[in-house]
């Protein structure tokens, strides 16, 4: 199967700074394919400059097309959601005014939506900004998944959250890729074990590493080299969260 994004030395700048350069990746067009680094080495400008939201150069081909010289609408009505770092709802809406401001397609589907967070339809009436960090990028990825995407690019959506809604929040990921193929950037190592079948390794701005994720993972030393992580530290995280995930409710 051809791959659903071929991004070929994309380079970008912000103010006039390079932020990325040259970067080379392949996401397959199923699964998830994870985006991995230290902070600040260039993840979400990488996303940024597939959306067209920073000034780019490069090739970049969504499902056989280039689209590196398209403006945003343009990428986002070919069908890649991008869902930001900031989990942008807005707060003052109710979460089912939330969902139907993102609608974009003439059929959109709610009853995927509606089947991958029922606690959104619960809370259909409450306003998104009192909802939890946990709960927002929920409905941050809702509002994605209601559209017929093609591609997802979503930016770090564990960060900040409480190790139990990382789960609930790796565990609806893990759901809405059977639907559609995802680009993840994401620091967690469980949740990129649990989730992600291929992973490009980012370091200042340029990729040292691509593969696959249970390769990367089970090599501590190339772990602690790439992400700066002990992977002693890694596993025990691992073991947690895994632990976390297998035990039955009442004991997490
Ligand atoms: N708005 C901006 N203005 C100037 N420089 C920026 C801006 N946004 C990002 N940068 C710089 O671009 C580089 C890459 O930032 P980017 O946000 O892409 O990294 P990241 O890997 O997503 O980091 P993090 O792990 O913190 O999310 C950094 O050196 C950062 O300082
Ligand atoms: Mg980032």
């Amino acid at each position: 199967m051809s791959p659903i994004l071929e991004v070929e030395h994309l380079s970008a700048t912000i103010a006039g700074q390079p932020v990325i350069e040259d970067i080379t990746f392949t996401v397959p067009a199923t699964g998830v394919t994870a985006v991995l680094g230290r902070n600040g080495v260039g993840k979400t400008s990488t996303m940024k400059a597939v959306m067209g939201l920073i000034a780019r150069s490069g090739k970049v081909v969504f499902d056989g097309v280039r689209i590196d010289r398209e403006d945003t609408h343009r990428i986002v009505r070919r069908g890649i959601g991008y869902v930001p770092e900031d989990r942008e709802v807005f707060g003052s809406l109710t979460v089912a005014e939330n969902l139907r401001l993102a609608e974009r397609d003439a059929r959109p589907r709610r009853d995927l939506v509606e089947q991958l967070f029922p606690d959104l339809v619960r809370r259909g009436g409450q306003r998104a900004g009192t909802l939890s960090g946990g709960q927002q990028q929920m409905l941050s990825l809702a509002r994605a998944l209601l559209n017929d995407n093609r591609l997802l690019l979503v930016d770090e959506p564990t960060k900040g959250l409480a190790p139990k809604i990382v789960t609930e929040v790796a565990e609806a990921l893990e759901e809405a890729a059977r639907t559609v193929p995802v680009l993840l950037v994401e620091q967690n190592l469980p949740v990129i074990e649990r989730l992600a079948a291929d992973v490009v390794v980012i370091d200042s701005g340029r990729v040292v590493h691509t593969g696959q994720a249970g390769a990367l993972l089970t090599d501590a030393e190339a772990v602690h080299r790439l992400l700066g992580v002990h992977a002693d530290t890694a596993d025990t995280v691992a073991a947690d969260a895994v632990a976390a995930a297998t035990a039955p409710e009442g004991a997490k």
